[in-house]
């Protein structure tokens, strides 16, 4: 599948995702800078956070508990914020596009 990742100054992306595989994991094995992921996707860190594109907001599956209160220690964060290693790729995110924050800090 394809996920497109913008970075702060507009230079989109894309990558080819396989199925299961996480957004954070996407964006690693493929450099895309901004994406710390200091913890390797243990939902301990916050810093694989990302701006997911309005109209794909509602087509990602929803946060648990551990996003949703790892997410506030996130730099920047706002109402499109998630954390990539929670976002698992499947079909019905082929096409994704989500923007990288100027600072993960
Ligand atoms: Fe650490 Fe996502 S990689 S919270």
């Amino acid at each position: 599948f394809d996920v497109t990742f913008i970075s702060p100054d507009g230079h989109a992306t894309k990558v080819q995702v396989a199925e299961g595989q996480t957004l954070m994991q996407a964006a690693v094995h493929n450099s895309v800078p901004g994406i710390d992921a200091d913890c390797g996707g243990s939902c301990a860190c916050a810093t694989c956070h990302v701006y997911v594109e309005p109209v794909w907001i509602d087509r990602l599956p929803p946060q648990q508990e551990a996003e949703k209160s790892l997410l506030q220690f996130a730099n920047a964060v706002e109402d499109n914020s998630r954390l990539a290693c929670q976002v698992t790729i499947n079909e019905s995110l082929n096409g994704l596009t989500v923007r990288v924050p100027v600072a993960q800090h």
